[in-house]
């Protein structure tokens, strides 16, 4: 199969990967969401046990089937994420954030369905989300265990990618931050990407456009020489 003729380089490593995207609840039936299909987080989950990784999958919000051999953790929103990430990094070799995390959530979740009245509507207010993956970073930084040897972000940016990118990798404290290029169907919900690795102490890496599990295997190379 595809996923065949990999090498076992990952063999006994635990591996988090978290997927999809969260759902930020406004009432009991409506939400606030992204467009994040999860298809990125299941090939890095898929390649990283076929290299014989233990792989933990925390997944937001996804359609997909469960890869075979994965744990495979569901949650609804940032702060259920949060709780599940930082659970099952303790004990785990790398972080792989690839999770499209909602900034902000409703500051209010009203426990019955909102009404249609005859006034104007309510505005939304919001709230700050923690950020999962600079938590980690800053973990690392202070030296506060658990915390994961490596840790891993993406980014999906317009405008100047690579300056925005870099910038980002600085913020949040991570090793490698896989930046895809979007707009116009770029990659929500495709099976094919095309990103640039921005390394914390190396040079970038650039992943041609191809399926998601090539992009997936060039991460797992960068994250073994890291664990090696
Ligand atoms: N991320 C996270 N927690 C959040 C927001 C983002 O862990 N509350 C993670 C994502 O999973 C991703 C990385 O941070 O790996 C970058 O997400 P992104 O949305 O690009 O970065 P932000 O810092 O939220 O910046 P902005 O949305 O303003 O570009
Ligand atoms: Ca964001």
């Amino acid at each position: 199969g595809v996923l065949s003729g990999r090498p076992a380089d990952l063999a006994g490593r635990r591996l988090v990967i978290s997927a999809g995207g969260t759902r930020e609840a406004l009432d009991p039936v409506r939400f606030l969401g992204n467009r994040s299909s999860g298809l990125q987080g299941y090939a890095l989950a898929r390649t990283a046990l076929a290299r014989g990784a233990e792989v933990t999958l925390v997944a937001a919000n996804v359609a997909l089937p469960d890869p075979a051999g994965a744990t495979v953790i569901r949650v609804e929103s940032a702060l259920e994420m949060r709780e599940a990430v930082l659970e099952a990094v303790e004990n785990a070799d790398a972080v792989v954030m690839a999770a499209a995390v909602a900034d902000f959530r409703p500051a209010r979740r009203s426990d019955s369905k909102v009404k249609k009245t005859s006034a104007e509507p309510d505005p939304i207010h919001l709230v700050k989300n923690p950020d999962i993956l600079a938590e980690l970073g800053e973990r690392r930084r202070e030296g506060l265990k658990p915390y994961p040897q490596v840790i891993v972000g993406f980014a999906a940016e317009t405008d100047d990618v690579l300056a925005n990118g870099r910038a980002k990798l600085a913020r949040k404290g991570c090793d490698l931050l896989v930046v895809n290029q979007v707009g116009e169907n770029l990659a929500f919900g495709r099976p094919d990407n095309a990103a640039v690795v921005l390394v914390a102490d190396g040079d970038p890496v650039e992943i041609p456009r191809g399926p998601k599990e090539d992009l997936a295997d060039v991460v797992w190379d960068l994250v073994a020489g890291r664990l090696a």
